[in-house]
């Protein structure tokens, strides 16, 4: 069952991959001369990149006066940042306490294979990221994954692979 959702992993060996930073400036501009808006800084910047690349952290750190030290400490204290890249849709799995008892292992496991990449990796094409979450907050649609900000509760191994080709099928269309 799919439901539109409302509205809703070290710096030395991380990749230095070649990024837009004039994607920043605006950015930059915005916060410039703001104390105390280093996360708001790393939130737009994991907006613009799915991620905060090493790059961005060093413009960041110069243009805005702070240490990259500090922005790192930020970023691997809280969760909600990455400092690898993910792919294009991020399904993440539910492992809570509903979807567990329901069954996420099994499906966790028929994506791991359906994608062939490993929980918590991205896959070689960069379309795919495999996440395992605690609750999703959708508990009575246990066994729930998410792919960026679709829904997909009371799943069965065997809808799977039915879910994965329509993004596929999807990124055949945009790619003409
Ligand atoms: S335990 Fe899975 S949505 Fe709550």
């Amino acid at each position: 069952m799919r439901i539109k959702r409302k509205n809703q992993s070290r710096q030395c060996s991380l990749p230095d991959e070649k990024v837009d930073l004039t994607l920043l400036d605006e950015l930059l501009k915005k916060y410039s001369g703001k104390q105390g808006s280093m996360i708001s800084l790393l939130q737009g910047t994991q907006e613009i990149y799915h991620y905060v690349p090493v790059s961005a952290i060093k413009k960041i750190a110069k243009e805005a006066n702070l240490s990259e030290s500090d922005i790192f400490g930020v970023i691997t204290f809280y969760s909600q940042f990455r400092l690898n890249p993910v792919g294009k849709y991020i399904i993440k799995v539910c492992h809570g306490t509903a979807c567990h008892v329901q069954n996420a292992p099994d499906i966790t496991n028929a994506l791991m294979i359906e994608l062939n990449v490993e929980d918590g990796k991205t896959t070689d094409d960069r379309l795919f990221t495999l996440e395992s979450v605690s609750c999703l907050g959708c508990c009575g649609l246990a066994p729930v994954i998410t792919v960026n900000e679709d829904v997909y509760g009371k799943l069965k191994r065997a809808d799977i692979h039915k879910i994965i080709q329509q993004y596929k099928s999807l990124e055949e269309k945009q790619n003409g």
